[in-house]
């Protein structure tokens, strides 16, 4: 080695230790260097709309930025990359924004990573900042409210390194054209999430261009008309997610037609929606699939074995659609991964054989009205992991398996309603912590166990249970509680009160008696309380709803001994929407708050006790009334002259639809509502045709003022003819005076009329014939006279009964004959009347439709406030946080049942 040589070695390692001490100088320099000061700023500028109850922000203070919670940086350059302030129930931010996102944001150059979704106070009125992240990969705005800015398209789809993007409930309306030429060949996005907006159009056939997607969340988005063919783009996609969207149409042969270039496909989201056709066996090509939501569509035809072939699939919901024909064990022979089964509301037969052990182990098992044969099937003891089962109206005659019982200690859900189960509930009952078990409409016996106190809800209804209730010594957290129809008596028990989180009781139609207990502390959830048709009796409670918590809507006491006034506490359940006295010993006056306070009331029934005085005028401030019964009291005075108030049986035909807003919440509070608000279905006796009959499914289409058997006086006021969709009017059995209204030929909707037994005098109007819906009629016992009007409806209400008692009435179907009587009639007349009516049954119809939507709607918003009540809240997060996995996949199930009740308990 010469000297040269020498001189060159340690040059080189002089100059090597130089660049190794330079870059760890820089390196130290750099990780020890403060953020850049701009970004800093920026941040802060977030961080002061930030509300930030846990102080989880606490770090936001000092020099180096990068070292906030939930802000990283790039290593090299110091560079703010990423900030996550998802709000999530997973991540570690629960506070959240109030206030528009700042547009110093847009100093974040070299942002890759900006996540503040799921903040629901934040808008974003202008996304011109975002012009400056270039290097932006993930955005997600989720339910960042955009409404406002209507640049949004534009500055989001021109990131050019955008690979994720979240903009899921964020008030979009309209996807612009523009996209179309923006995407076609921009190969970055995969992830793509536009669910849960309102853009009321078809799904633009250029999102299916994006041959890069492997991720499209439509969900809940109301993109409506055929789902487009352009399928074979998507040739990565494995997500496709499509639920609820607006009855997307589409044909499930054609979709799945291009299976094979969806060779990826992992996950496929059609629930609720018009897809038609019948499964195909193409589906078979789907080798990855693991998610398969078809349920709530169309679908036909049998369900093909080669189903059983997709061995990655761990969720098969074929759930509420037309499927027919025997499934066997041939449909499972490869799903060892199946978690989630549901095959409810089809009309197909499960036949296994009898010793068939199943490949998989599912933690959802839906059966409801699928047929089983008569029996418990005896795989599901191999189930051991189930946390719901539904076998509602499977057409069990069994008795119940003791292993059913003894598996409960994880499982959320169980349904055996509408079957023929026997024999009696065992001593275990009592202490089992099933969340929500629905065993009503069956043939249980024997004396009610003491209650669990762990379960939600609790349905034993329509059974033969007999003896008294009883709960035990632990803190129960029952909040629906429903025994009705069966043979319960003894009193209420004290221990009643223990139930603070009670929001539906209902144990009508038994044989209680007795007082209702006193309790010291108010429910604060209490919504429905049924204690009709039982023997109960003292005075009205106070605590039924208490001021700060007036979120009772349903008190029905009818049919029971009950005495005393209406209790003035009651004018602060401002929630009331039902209110069923009838049938009591009540006494006293109708009190004038009850219309200036209960401004929610559809239904009013006071019938048959002993409530004197006059109808205060204030009544008629209930805007919302439906029903008005106060028929069988003491009552006295006149008609209120307002009578023709009660807005909601005011209908204008032509008025346009009001437009439904559904609350915001409303379809996640769907989603777990149901499974923490089992569906509860309000129901009141009405009396109309003359008989009397529950209302149930109807209820909200009714219409009805009944003030017969009264001793009120003076003349039927002119006001009542504005109550054009009034369909029911009996005001038989007082002493009113003076004529028939002359017009009330307007009141077309009426169906009902019963006027009888009164002192009414002077000619039936000829417009009564023009009452076309009119199928009972009364007006004996009078002192009409005159003709009797002919045409139309009238001639088939010819019973003399309608008129009789009426000394001075004469024509058919009367046998007076009225002075200078021809025998002839005028057809003609008759022929143009029914021409009207066509027009009328329209009118009608869209009159029906009107108040149907309304009433749904009234349910959802009813249950979206309801959601966000304090102790609900609570038992929300309580289930978020503990059992997280089980709601997911029972709030599939919960959906269902939701729907097969609604169809049953009519
Ligand atoms: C930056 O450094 C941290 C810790 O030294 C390391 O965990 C992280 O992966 C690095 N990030 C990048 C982008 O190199
Ligand atoms: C948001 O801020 C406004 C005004 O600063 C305030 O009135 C409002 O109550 C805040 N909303 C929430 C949910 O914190
Ligand atoms: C979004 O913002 C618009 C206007 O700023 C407002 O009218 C709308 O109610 C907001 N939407 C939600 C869901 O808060
Ligand atoms: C995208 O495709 C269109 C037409 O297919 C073409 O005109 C345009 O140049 C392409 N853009 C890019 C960036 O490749
Ligand atoms: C399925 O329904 C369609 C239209 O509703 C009908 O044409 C077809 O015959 C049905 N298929 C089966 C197998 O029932
Ligand atoms: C119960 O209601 C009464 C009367 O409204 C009220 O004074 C009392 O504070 C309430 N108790 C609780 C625990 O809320
Ligand atoms: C009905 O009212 C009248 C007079 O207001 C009263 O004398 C009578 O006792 C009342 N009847 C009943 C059953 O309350
Ligand atoms: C009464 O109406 C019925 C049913 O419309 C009809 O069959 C009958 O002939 C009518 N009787 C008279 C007397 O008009």
């Amino acid at each position: 080695m010469t000297e040269y040589t020498k001189t060159c070695v340690v040059w080189l390692l002089w100059f090597l230790l130089c660049v190794a001490t330079i870059n760890l100088c820089l390196c130290n320099s750099l990780s020890s260097a403060t953020c850049w000061e701009i970004e800093r700023q920026a941040l802060l500028k977030l961080k002061a709309g930030l509300v930030d109850p846990a102080n989880q922000l606490s770090t936001w203070t000092d020099e180096d930025c990068c070292r906030w919670r939930g802000v990283s940086c790039d290593n090299q350059t110091g560079h703010v990359v990423k900030i996550d302030l998802q709000r999530d129930f997973g991540s570690f931010f629960r506070g959240y924004f109030n206030g528009t996102i700042p547009p110093q944001l847009g100093n974040l150059s070299i942002l890759e990573i900006l996540d503040v979704g799921n903040n629901l106070h934040l808008r974003a009125d202008d996304l011109q900042w975002l012009s400056g992240l270039l290097s932006l990969q993930h955005l997600d705005l989720t339910y960042v409210n955009l409404t406002k800015s209507s640049d949004w398209s534009h500055m989001i789809f021109r990131l050019p390194s955008l690979s994720v993007l979240k903009l899921g409930n964020c008030g979009l309306h309209s996807l612009p054209s523009s996209i179309k030429n923006l995407y076609a060949n921009s190969t970055r996005l995969s992830v793509l999430d536009l669910s849960r907006n309102d853009f009321d159009s078809e799904i633009p056939g250029c999102l299916f261009n994006i041959s890069s997607l492997t991720y499209l969340d439509l969900t809940y988005s109301n993109f409506n008309g055929q789902i487009p063919s352009a399928f074979e783009n998507l040739i990565f996609l494995e997500v496709l997610l499509l639920m609820q969207s607006n009855n997307l149409k589409g044909n499930l042969p054609d979709i799945l037609e291009q299976a094979g270039s969806f060779r990826y496909l992992r996950t496929l989201d059609l629930r609720y929606n018009m897809i038609s056709g019948s499964i195909p066996a193409s589906i078979g090509r789907l080798s990855f699939l693991s998610k398969l939501y078809l349920s709530g569509n169309q679908l036909n035809g049998t369900v093909p074995n080669i189903i059983g072939q997709l061995s990655d699939l761990k969720v098969l919901d074929l759930a509420d659609n037309s499927l027919q024909g025997i499934i066997s064990e041939h449909h499972f022979t490869n799903l060892m991964k199946l978690q989630e089964l549901d095959m409810s509301s089809n009309s197909l037969v499960l036949n296994v054989t009898p010793g068939w052990v199943p490949p998989f182990h599912l933690k959802v098992i839906g059966l409801g009205s699928c047929h089983l044969g008569g029996y418990f099937p005896k795989w599901l003891h191999t189930q051991s992991k189930f946390i719901a089962l539904n076998l509602s109206n499977t057409r069990i005659s069994d008795t119940i398996p003791d292993w059913l019982w003894n598996l409960s200690s994880q499982v959320v859900l169980l349904d055996l309603s509408q079957n023929e189960i026997r024999g009696m509930l065992p001593m275990s009952f009592s202490s089992t912590d099933i969340d929500d078990i629905n065993l009503s409409y069956n043939k249980f016996e024997g004396s009610l166990p003491r209650l669990p106190s762990r379960p939600f809800s609790l349905d034993l209804a329509s059974n033969s249970f007999t003896g008294p209730i009883a709960f035990g010594n632990n803190e129960v957290f029952l909040s629906h509680l429903i025994l009705s129809n069966n043979k319960i008596n003894g009193s209420i028990p004290s221990s009643i009160c223990k139930l603070e989180e009670l929001a539906v009781l209902d144990i009508s139609n038994n044989q209680l008696s007795g007082e209702l207990p006193t309790c010291r502390k108010n429910f604060t959830n209490l919504m429905v309380v049924n204690l009709a048709n039982n023997n109960l009796s003292g005075e009205i409670p106070t605590m039924m709803c208490q001021h700060p918590y007036p979120y009772l809507e349903a008190l029905r006491l009818s049919n029971n001994s009950f005495s005393g006034e209406i209790p003035s506490s009651m004018k602060d359940c401002t929630d009331l929407v039902m209110v069923d006295l009838g049938q009591n010993k009540l006494h006293g006056n109708i009190p004038t708050w009850m219309g200036e306070s209960l401004s929610s009331l559809v239904f009013l029934r006071l019938r048959s006790n002993f409530f004197g005085g006059t109808i205060p005028p204030q009544i008629c401030e209930l805007s919302s009334l439906q029903v008005l019964d106060l028929a069988d009291n003491n009552l006295t005075g006149n008609l209120p002259v307002c009578i023709g108030n009660f807005s909601k049986m005011i209908v204008n035909p032509n008025a346009s639809q009001p437009t439904l807003n559904i609350p915001e919440f409303g379809a996640s509070a769907g989603d777990f509502g149901n499974y923490i608000f089992p569906n509860y279905k309000y129901s009141l006796p009405l009396v109309r045709d003359g008989e009397e009959r529950e209302y149930t499914n109807n209820l909200p289409l009714v219409t009805n003022i009944d003030l017969s058997d009264n001793s009120l006086v003076g003349e039927i006021p002119e006001g009542l003819l504005n109550l054009l969709g009034l369909q029911c009017l009996n005001l038989s059995g007082n002493y009113l005076t003076g004529n028939i209204p002359l017009k009330i030929g307007v009141m077309q909707s009426m169906m009902t009329l019963d006027l009888s037994r009164n002192e009414l005098s002077g000619q039936i109007p000829p417009s009564l014939s023009n009452l076309s819906f009119l199928n009972h009629l009364n007006l004996s016992f009078n002192n009409l006279s005159g003709r009797i009007p002919t045409g139309s409806q009238l001639q088939t209400l010819n019973d003399t009964s309608v008129y009789m008692g009426n000394s001075y009435l004469c024509g058919p179907p009367l046998p007076q004959e009225c002075p200078g009587d021809g025998p002839s009639q005028n057809p003609s007349f008759t022929s143009k009347e029914n021409e009207d009516e066509g027009g009328d049954i329209q009118e009608m119809l869209w009159f029906y439709l009107g108040i149907v939507s309304g009433f749904v709607l009234g349910c959802w918003m009813v249950w979206g406030v309801l959601f966000f009540k304090r102790s609900w809240r609570i038992a929300y997060f309580l289930v978020v946080d503990d059992l997280y996995d089980k709601v997911y996949v029972t709030s599939v199930l919960g959906i269902r049942r939701l729907k097969e009740m609604k169809g049953r308990r009519t």
